[in-house]
């Protein structure tokens, strides 16, 4: 049995692109040491599926929509690097999102579960595990098109994204009409967006040699994402999708999942702070280019942090 010589964190590996992604990253490098941040429930049903793949498989439970369950569990990656039962840290994947049937729910913090999870856990794990990293070093944070908010991008199936403030964004009730199915949906096209904020900032702040790109699957078929969005989501995501399946305009959970791997590898090559369309380099909205509103999402997020767990101080 190899040795690990370095260690990949991941979220969101264990359903969807994600699982997908997990296991042909594995198939690829013996060399990786993969530490699935996940719900332990979720957790313990995929775990002898990567552990049939590779030895050098372990999980971490993790709540995402939860500040503390984060922190704690970042604390555990820390103490592991420290102790060199994990060997050097060199990817880190943000893959996990939500899309819910409404812009009201709440996390234990008072905060919109979908910004929680698809914006704040990315940015407090990115915070405690960055200064790990060891060149060369990559990041990737799974965003969507959905934050066009265009008929083009989206057939119609995401309203805009509106962005406001981070005050109000990542409280409950942030859009007219909250309470709804599309507000949902807006909170979702939102918070994605949001990723890519994040990772342009981010991208101003890491060193050279610590790669951070956006990662945008498009439309994939047949994953658990709308299996919480209500409406007609997931009679969409079960019948009408799968019709356009043989077209490009969709992608299968493991044809997505191996180009998750090649943006987290390096194959897709892409200078820090890219959006990948897929496989392709390209322009994310024109409206995700705004480094004062970027700023902004950053400063905010860090008070969050320093609210949050004894990694906040
Ligand atoms: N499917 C698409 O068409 C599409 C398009 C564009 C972008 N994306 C993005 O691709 C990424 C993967 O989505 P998917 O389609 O593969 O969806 P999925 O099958 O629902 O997978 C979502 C993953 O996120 C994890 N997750 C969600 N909430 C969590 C929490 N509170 N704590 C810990 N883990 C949590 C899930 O864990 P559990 O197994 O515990 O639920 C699961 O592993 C998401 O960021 C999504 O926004 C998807």
């Amino acid at each position: 049995m190899s040795t690990p010589t370095h260690t990949l964190v991941m979220t969101g590996a264990t359903r969807g692109i994600g699982l997908e992604a997990a296991k042909e990253l594995l198939r690829r490098d013996p060399g990786v040491h993969l530490v699935v941040l996940a719900r332990a429930s979720s957790a313990a049903q995929v775990i002898p599926q990567l552990q049939a793949l590779s030895a050098h498989v372990s999980a971490i439970d993790v709540d995402l929509a939860s500040t503390a369950s984060v922190d704690a569990a970042a604390g555990q990656v820390e103490d592991l690097l420290d102790t060199g039962e994990l060997p050097t840290l060199r990817r880190v994947v943000c893959n996990a999102g939500v899309s819910l049937d409404s812009a009201l729910h709440t996390t234990a913090d008072g905060y919109e579960t979908t910004f929680a999870v698809n914006v704040l856990s990315t940015h407090l794990l990115l915070r405690r595990l960055h200064p790990h990293l060891r060149r060369p070093a990559r990041v990737v944070v799974t965003v969507s098109d959905a934050h066009f908010g265009d008929l083009r991008h989206t057939g119609g199936t995401f309203p805009s994204p509106r962005w406001t403030t981070p005050e109000v964004l990542f409280h409950p009730g942030a859009y007219p009409r909250s309470g709804t199915v599309r507000a949902g949906r807006r909170a979702y096209a939102t918070s994605k967006l949001g990723g890519i904020h994040l990772v342009h900032e981010w991208a101003r702040r890491l060193p050279d040699g610590v790669d951070i790109v956006a990662y945008n699957p498009s439309l994939v078929i047949g994953t658990g994402l709308a299996r919480d969005a209500g409406g007609v989501s997931e009679l969409l995501m079960r019948y009408v999708v799968p019709a356009l399946a043989p077209t490009p305009l969709v992608d299968t959970p493991v044809a997505a999942g191996h180009k998750l791997a090649d943006a987290v590898t390096g194959r897709t090559v892409a200078m820090t702070g890219a959006y990948l369309h897929r496989t392709t380099v390209t322009s994310s909205s024109m409206e995700s280019y705004d480094s004062q509103r970027e700023n902004a999402l950053w400063t905010w997020l860090e008070s969050a942090a320093q609210r949050t767990g004894p990694g906040g101080s």
